[in-house]
């Protein structure tokens, strides 16, 4: 449309922003967009509303996709984010990027029924609740389709949950959820943004309970594309528990981190072992392909658990190991020169080995977490 043929007395008068913002975090769905979009259309129908979109870079396509159904209706935006993932942090950014009073998170496939939106938003202007969740574990909901086995994962998740959320709350694995602005304005700088329960997270770190309800749906199966839950998603559960119960104390970064390069002293004694006893290399020589081995394995685990959301990938993986390897070297010496400092002062190996783990161990942390992941924050 040109614009001579908008009216001229129109064309500064201000367009009212909207009331609710959906978002919808987004990785490869591309050919899902567009019905949600024409779904959320008919049932919200003349509301104030807008939909952002909030995209990893998806290799099919959807940003592009969104972008091209967003230049005929401006209530549809589109946030592209490059080397980062993450379910929770993409709903995060969607949300520090509207003004509405109301935010909503819905997924792009078409799994919750997004014809609920308006009861959601009717429970939350009347005031009764401050966050209103779509629950498929309260009467009239269901889990549709889904498999024994992922029945039986959402059951435990949901029993976890319960040190986040109170028992009172049947779907806190929900993805599908309301609020007031001001309940993520109050939690936001205390939300731990891993993996893909923003919800308890929400729960978690908003300072009072919260005034809470939920209404009924039955979650349908997916329409178009694939899941993106794997086995990593029960890690960054996990790691969100974690963050919250020691979060405080201790970066849960780390945490992981040294869960990691525990296993990595495994890994060096597997390697050492054979290779002096049954290769017969000398010990400088096996020490050292054990401690490259060990690296390696750290790197690749730290990768693919400790920063998946800052995941290497390509010649950036190969160029990440090579400062990890540089990085964990400078520890290693500075792990033998603090032990050896604390042992001829205090005579105790046990606590000469210690320290000079612990010191090693963080500074490695520290070093690769900038250097190798680009981590500067959290
Ligand atoms: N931006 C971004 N980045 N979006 C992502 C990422 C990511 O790394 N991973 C997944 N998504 C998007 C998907 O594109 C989809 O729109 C939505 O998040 C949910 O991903 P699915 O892969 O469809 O997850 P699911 O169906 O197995 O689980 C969903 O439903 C459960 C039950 O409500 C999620 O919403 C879970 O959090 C929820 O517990
Ligand atoms: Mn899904």
């Amino acid at each position: 449309m040109s614009s001579s043929t908008v009216p001229a007395d129109d064309s500064t008068a201000p367009l009212p922003g909207a009331e609710l913002t959906v978002i919808v975090p987004t990785f490869n769905e591309r050919a899902n967009v567009h019905v949600l979009i024409e779904r959320l259309r008919t049932t919200l129908g003349d509301l104030l509303w807008e939909v952002i979109f909030v995209d990893d870079a998806s290799p099919d396509g959807t940003a592009e996709r969104v972008r091209e159904l967003a230049t005929a209706d401006r209530r549809i935006r589109c946030i592209q984010r490059f080397g980062r993932r993450g379910l929770s942090s993409a709903c995060i950014e969607g949300m520090l990027a509207s003004a509405a009073p109301y935010l909503a998170v819905i997924d792009a496939d078409l799994q919750h029924d997004e014809s609920l939106l308006p009861a959601m938003l009717e429970e939350l202007r009347g005031g009764a609740a401050q966050i209103v969740v779509g629950s498929r574990y309260v009467e009239g909901g269901g889990i549709g389709e889904w498999d024994a086995g992922r029945a039986r994962l959402s059951r435990i998740g949901v029993r976890l949950s319960r040190v986040l959320v109170p028992a009172e709350l049947k779907d806190p694995m929900s993805g599908f959820f309301m609020m007031h602005r001001s309940v993520f304005e109050r939690s936001r700088h205390r939300l731990s943004a891993i993996g893909f329960k923003l919800l308890a997270d929400v729960f978690a770190s908003h300072p009072e309970p919260l005034r809470f309800k939920e209404l009924p749906y039955r979650f349908r199966p997916r329409f178009a594309g694939e899941s993106k839950l794997d086995s990593a998603t029960a890690w960054d559960y996990a790691m969100l528990l974690l963050d919250k119960l020691v979060g405080h104390v201790v970066p849960v970064r780390f945490v992981a981190f040294s869960i990691v390069g525990a296993f990595g002293v495994a890994v060096h004694f597997a390697v050492l072992a054979p290779l002096l006893r049954l290769a017969h290399v000398r010990f400088m020589e096996a020490q050292a392909i054990a401690a490259l081995c060990a690296m390696t394995f750290n790197f690749a685990l730290n990768n693919i658990l400790t920063y998946r959301d800052a995941r290497l990938r390509g010649w950036r993986w190969l160029r990440g190991w090579a400062l990890f390897v540089l990085a964990c070297s400078v520890g290693g010496v500075m792990n033998v020169a603090v032990a050896s400092f604390i042992f001829k002062s205090y005579g105790t190996w046990v606590l000469g080995a210690l320290g000079g783990i612990v010191v090693g161990s963080m500074w490695n942390y520290a070093v690769t977490k900038f250097f190798t992941w680009g981590r500067s924050g959290s």
